[in-house]
């Protein structure tokens, strides 16, 4: 599985701690799209980066980060055919995907610390949909409400 990764200034460390997270499955393979030092960039510029990779096919799931990921998450959800989840718990990191088929998972640099964004990345990459028929059909009801 590929996962495009990208965060603003507001969460570099935490994203180059998550890569060392998805470095241990030997199944993934990682795109980070920046930025990588600590001077200001605009997130939403960073969101459309990596969601442009899950919309084309180019990479199956993203993760993107910034201060509190509320930014990320708000500008990802903007694009056709993302649900981006900002989690920050395990609870609801495991729900984005049974329920929600999350296919962008929003985190907070300022937020959480490492271990317990190891834990929701961990819950993430490891939950699948569940299929079930009321799921599905409550997220085509989400992409009809896509403009
Ligand atoms: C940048 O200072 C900050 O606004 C950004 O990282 C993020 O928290 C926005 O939601």
């Amino acid at each position: 599985m590929k996962v495009t990764i990208g965060s603003d200034h507001g969460a570099v460390a935490l994203k180059e701690e998550v890569k060392m997270v998805l470095k241990e499955f030997a199944d993934i393979e990682i795109h980070d799209v920046g930025t990588f030092g600590t001077d200001p960039v605009d997130y939403p510029e960073i969101a459309a980066k990596v969601c442009n990779e899950i919309v084309t096919g180019i990479s199956e799931r993203g993760i993107l980060l910034c201060g509190t990921g509320i930014g990320m998450s708000i500008a990802a959800n903007k694009i056709k055919g993302i649900r981006c989840a900002l989690c920050n718990d395990v609870y609801s990191a495991k729900m984005s995907r049974e329920h929600n088929n999350a296919n962008v998972l929003a985190l907070g640099g300022r937020v959480l610390g490492f271990g317990p964004a190891d834990e929701i990345v961990r819950a993430w990459l490891t939950t699948d949909f569940s299929g079930a028929a009321r799921h599905e059909r409550r997220l085509h009801k989400i992409a009809n409400l896509e403009c």
